[in-house]
């Protein structure tokens, strides 16, 4: 059997210390927000005791599906860099971004760079897709686990938290799709926005969700895990090669006694069952702020 562990919607706390000069367009707007409301919600204790959680836990895999951080401050890379080493090492971690991730324009040496081990492909990955130059999607390979990282990330305008994968993109994931399909693996692909209908409107929506569909629809896939909403749901989308699982967990920092739900990550238990799978879900929430619960076990497919 193998342990995925599913995380998201990080939105690392404490803020560092902001220069007026950084203060610049939608960060202003970003600033006020989060100290209106948004660091009593996302909570570096409760993090901690999550993160703290899954090591307990050892899974063979974690899959940090983006929103890492807050207004795309240098140091915030950085901090969000050293919560991952705390997470695991590069190979037992895989990260794409979310929007508050590329929130302003990416600069290469102040950004994303300090997530790069995190965010590339292992060499039986690369075996089945060759990562592109753009960098995504990239894939790993973990026996018979498959992963696509897909990356929705991109700087929008203010009031703005839409993602785009464009039709480069989108050719990639067929193609990988394609050969982890050939290879027999189970198919599971990260993407931080929510890929259905309705699951985010205009403001906060994948602009090509249904070129998104498409995709799966045509070259099948088993799991797609996702962030943004900040809560858990559960869907599914039928494929060429049968259904594919679509869930996104809430944040995993979020307070305990707040508007939204509590932090919580999912595990998933993948077996092979005949011809096909066996997956069970199961959740675990910040219960208070030093105790985890398992919040849900549920076998979403028998083969
Ligand atoms: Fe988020
Ligand atoms: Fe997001």
């Amino acid at each position: 059997m193998f342990t995925l562990t599913h995380l998201s919607d990080i939105h690392l706390s404490p803020l560092p210390k902001v220069k007026r000069s950084q203060l610049l367009s939608k960060r202003l707007l970003g600033y006020v927000n989060w100290h209106n409301g948004r660091k009593f919600v996302h909570r570096r204790d409760i993090l901690d005791l999550l993160t703290r959680d899954i090591a307990e836990r050892h899974p063979d895999h974690i899959a940090v599906t983006g929103d890492l951080i807050n207004l795309g401050l240098p140091e915030e890379y950085l901090r969000a860099a050293d919560w991952l080493h705390h997470l695991g090492p590069p190979d037992r971690v895989t990260v794409i971004p979310g929007n508050h991730d590329a929130y302003v324009r990416l600069h290469p040496d102040t950004s994303t760079r300090h997530w790069h081990p995190y965010m590339m492909s292992n060499s039986a990955g690369e075996a089945l897709f060759e990562t592109p130059g753009a960098g995504f999607p990239f894939v790993r390979r973990l026996g018979d686990i498959g992963i696509i990282a897909l990356s929705s990330a991109i700087p929008t305008a203010p009031f703005i938290a839409a993602g785009r994968l464009g039709q480069r993109q989108l050719a990639g994931l067929a193609s990988a799709l394609e050969a982890q399909g050939r290879a027999g693996l189970f198919r599971v692909v990260l993407i931080h926005h929510p890929p259905l209908p309705g699951q985010a409107d205009w403001q906060r929506g994948l602009r090509d969700a249904k070129d998104l569909r498409d995709v799966l629809k045509t070259h099948g896939a088993d799991l797609v895990l996702h962030g943004h909403n900040h809560r858990q749901s559960v869907q599914e989308l039928d494929t060429e090669n049968g259904r594919a699982l679509i869930v996104g967990v809430p944040s995993a920092s979020e307070a305990v006694d707040g508007r939204a739900p509590a932090a919580r990550y999912n595990e998933y238990h993948i077996d092979r069952a005949g011809n096909g799978w066996r997956v069970e879900m199961v959740g675990r929430a910040a219960a208070n702020i030093d105790q985890v619960w398992e919040c849900e076990r549920r076998v979403l497919r028998d083969r």
